[in-house]
């Protein structure tokens, strides 16, 4: 691939802003999210556009500002369901093609998560190329802002790895298709809220399909990475009588769980925490927690945690499957940040966000009863209920309203 992004800031004329390739397959040319999406943790990104880039997506666009030093490439996969949603990553690929690949995958999987999460939204993701400790400026922000007003709402933007609610107070200065913003500015705060909220839900609904009950009191439960969201997952196993076992890389993130939760044990890291007799994992940390090498530690009979890509590959689906293990794909049980920033689109009101949070409970349940019918895992259940519903609702833009 050539570097649009060269010396004069745009391709040829043929690959301007708009549109710089459209791809070629529909939406099932690739397998679903969970296959096609890079590690969106920082390191964990798809080196080459060679490498499982999914197809189909309605708009690609390059966006740069030379003075500002603005490199963003916006992707919209779907606008099936409304305007595309998906969050703003600010990284230091290593090269366009990383930053590229990354977020077509990052934009096909908003799709996926905004359609089972029941948003009257398509899929989109940003990504601003650079490290942003050293090149976040308020002017950069501000000509991100200009790129996004210009899709004139198609992509509605937020917070990602790398950027900020104040970041987004700064982008909404100069466009008005952004959510995530700070509370002071009308929006609704901290999104891991919903999402440990909505995880505990979906882990109930995966006890349910296994226990045959959706308590989780004296069930062992494993928290991989205590962070923003995997410490209030901890909040709600402990208040439901769950025993929990942590784990993180960070000793201050232990010490604040076992400040609030005594309770709590510690595993020495991710291998002594998979071996330590647990009944569930919650991967809470970075992609790829569940790898070829680990499984074999693996006694839980349940993996449902926040992390976005929590298997390393495909194929582990399968090996979780013929093991008898329950997977509760990410992208399904934990939206509950994503259902956040999008009531903040009508005025943020906390109850009724919580309430279609509370909805992940159904849709896990659901996927997980599809899959175990008719004999598929439960992440092509999950992408057959999205595709189902981009479908089926998709199509009823398509009938007329009649002249105004
Ligand atoms: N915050 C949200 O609303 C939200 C929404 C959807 C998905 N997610 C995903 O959930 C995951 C956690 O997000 P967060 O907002 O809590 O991030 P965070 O940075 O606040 O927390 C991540 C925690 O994981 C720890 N960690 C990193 N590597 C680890 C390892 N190898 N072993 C153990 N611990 C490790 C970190 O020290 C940190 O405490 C991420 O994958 C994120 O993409 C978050």
């Amino acid at each position: 691939m050539t570097n649009v992004f060269d010396n004069s800031g745009w391709p040829a004329p043929s690959g301007e802003a708009g549109v710089a390739r459209q791809a070629d397959a529909g939406p099932s040319a690739s397998r679903g999210p969970a296959a096609a999406v890079s590690d969106p943790d920082p390191g964990g990104h798809a080196a080459s556009v060679g490498m499982a880039v999914p197809t189909g997506h309605e708009q690609v666009v390059f966006c740069h500002d030379a003075p500002s030093g603005l490199r963003a490439i916006i992707a919209i996969y779907s606008t099936a369901l409304g305007p595309s949603l998906g969050g703003t990553r600010f990284y230091p690929y290593p090269s366009e093609d990383a930053a590229l690949a990354d977020v077509l995958n990052l934009a096909r999987a908003m799709a996926y998560k905004n359609a089972l999460a029941g948003l009257d939204h398509g899929g989109g993701k940003a990504v601003i190329i650079g490290d942003p400790l050293r090149v976040k400026s308020e002017a950069l922000l501000r000509a991100y802002g200009r790129f996004v007003e210009s899709l004139n709402g198609r992509y509605v933007t937020a917070c990602d790895v790398g950027t900020y609610s104040e970041d987004m107070d700064i982008v909404a200065r100069e466009c008005r298709h952004v959510t995530g913003r700070t509370v002071a500015n009308g929006g609704a705060g901290d999104s891991s809220v919903l999402t440990a909220f909505g995880v505990f839900q979906g882990m109930r609904a995966a006890a349910g399909h296994v226990w045959g009950t959706t308590s989780l009191a004296g069930r062992t439960v494993g928290v991989e990475g205590v962070g923003k969201v995997g410490h209030r997952l901890v909040g709600h196993l402990v208040e439901a009588g769950a025993r929990t076992v942590i784990c993180d890389v960070n000793p201050g993130a232990v010490e604040r769980v076992r400040a609030r939760h005594p309770e709590v044990g510690v595993a020495a890291d991710r291998d002594a925490l998979l071996g330590s007799g647990i009944d569930v994992f919650a991967p809470c940390a970075l992609g790829g927690s569940v790898n070829d090498d680990n499984l074999p530690l693996l006694t839980a009979r349940i993996v449902c945690g926040g992390a976005n890509n929590q298997l390393a590959h495909p194929g582990i689906e399968k090996l979780l499957a013929d093991r008898d293990i329950v997977y509760a794909p990410d992208y399904v049980v934990n939206s509950g940040g994503v259902i956040q920033v999008a009531d903040e689109l009508a005025g943020f009101s906390f109850e009724r966000a919580q309430a279609r949070a509370a909805q992940i409970f159904d849709t896990t349940r659901k996927v997980l009863a599809i899959a175990s019918d008719e004999g598929v895992s439960p992440v092509v259940a999950a992408d057959q209920l999205a595709e189902r519903r981009m479908s089926e609702v998709g199509r009823l833009r398509g009938i007329w309203l009649g002249s105004s």
